[in-house]
């Protein structure tokens, strides 16, 4: 079964995220990756792909390829594939082309119309003057339910050219609703966007039943996307003004979102170079199967810091680190993961922590590649931040000894 993802703006990650996630088996785990497309084998057909996408925050759509056609026969494949779901109602269509070549798109849609409305179908074009419907057409327009209507994509793998489905699309009210929507906010220690937060979770393989801890929990944003994706979830913080955003935010999502209703969420406030003692206390220590955290990312900085000031801040930094990973490898079993944050600074030339200052401070850890194990590349790490931003997220992946 094949299926093709169209990746969202931090491509890496997205592709890190999809090698690492557990929702479904990938049996072509060097999939080809084209522009912003991975074409991806699964083990089995999706049962649920929007359940699956709700998942991926690196993902905005997934497509699922239908069958190879030549570049003259589209108008044919198109009109018997609509045949076959032989719609009774009125059929919204849209057709969003991949291809580098330029196809008379238009000329097609338009035969196609006068075509099955002469046969007593009853079809609305979906238009766009892009060659790619955006996910709201998609959504507004219920392309992905084959009662309501389908949009048709185009595809080109090595010379030749496919049709996919699109079976389901990035849920951007929901993502915009956690981001924006929630009580509990702060600006000034920084949050972490809930797509970001997935794909740390997945990053870390997390899985259904699973019991993931972040220790700089701030307002909550790992534990609320745990949650979501089945997860149990532990969330601490030092600062008691968090730990109350964390409260409400939980109690928020519980009213707004569905979530499995036998997850177990413990928070508390706690300082993290202690969070083995403060867990322990709680008989909850054994249970932990992954640390998934944005960490303490240094004082905010409205201007880039001078160098010296990094070094201090990295230093500092490290200090922290090496205490709280002392912790962890006395919390985790061999095997499990943790995925964290570091800063880096978005000077003319970007500044990150010493690789050595990391390895040094993450003893009894490995650091794992996360685009894949024979990518040799320098960094372990994958990065991420907004244009305006002077401090960047660097995500690692560590491997407990
Ligand atoms: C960048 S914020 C995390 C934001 C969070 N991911 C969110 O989405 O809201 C870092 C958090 O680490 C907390 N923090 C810093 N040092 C800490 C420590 N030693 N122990 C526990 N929490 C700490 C701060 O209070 C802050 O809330």
């Amino acid at each position: 079964m094949e299926y093709v993802f169209l990746l969202g703006r931090q491509k890496k990650l997205s592709i890190a995220e999809l090698l690492a996630q557990k929702h479904f088996e990938i049996t072509n785990p060097d999939f080809q990756v084209q522009d912003d497309l991975a074409w991806l084998e699964v083990s089995q057909e999706l049962f649920d792909p929007q359940a699956v996408l709700d998942k991926l925050g690196g993902t905005i759509k997934l497509m699922k390829i239908e069958q190879e056609v030549h570049s003259a026969e589209i108008k044919n494949a198109l009109k018997a594939y609509i045949k076959g779901i032989n719609p009774v109602t009125k059929f919204n269509l849209g057709i969003s082309s991949y291809l580098n070549q330029n196809l008379p798109l238009l000329r097609i849609e338009i035969d196609l119309k006068k075509e099955l409305k002469a046969e007593g179908f009853k079809l609305r074009f979906i238009e766009s003057k892009e060659p790619q419907l955006s996910s709201v057409q998609v959504s507004k327009n219920q392309l992905t339910d084959l009662e309501k209507g389908v949009e048709f994509n185009l595809l080109s793998k090595n010379g030749k050219v496919y049709l996919a489905t699109t079976c389901a699309v990035q849920d951007f009210e929901s993502y915009s609703e956690r981001d924006y929507g929630k009580p509990g906010r702060s600006a000034k220690l920084g949050m972490l966007p809930p797509k970001l937060a997935q794909i740390m979770l997945n990053l870390a393989s997390v899985k259904p039943g699973d019991l993931v801890l972040d220790p700089f929990c701030g307002t909550g944003t790992i534990a609320m996307e745990g949650l979501l994706m089945g997860v149990n979830a532990i969330a601490s913080d030092f600062d008691a003004g968090q730990m109350q955003r964390t409260e409400q935010n939980l109690e928020w999502l519980n009213n707004k979102f569905d979530q499995e209703k036998d997850l177990e969420i413990t928070i508390f406030e706690a300082d993290a170079r202690n969070i083995v003692k403060e867990l322990e206390s709680r008989e909850i220590c054994a249970k932990v199967t992954a640390i998934v955290s944005e960490g303490y990312l240094g004082p905010a900085q409205a201007r880039v810091p001078s160098l010296q000031e990094m070094k201090q801040i990295f230093s500092e930094l490290a200090g922290l680190y090496r205490v709280v990973f002392e912790n962890y490898a006395n919390l985790l079993p061999r095997g499990a993961r943790v995925v964290m944050t570091l800063p880096y600074f978005r000077a003319r030339q970007e500044q990150f922590m010493p690789l050595d200052k990391i390895l040094t401070f993450s003893r009894g850890f490995t650091l794992q590649n996360p685009l894949s194990a024979s990518n040799k590349q320098e960094r372990p790490s994958l990065k991420y931040a907004r244009e305006d931003q002077v401090v960047g997220r660097e995500v690692f992946v560590w491997e407990k000894l």
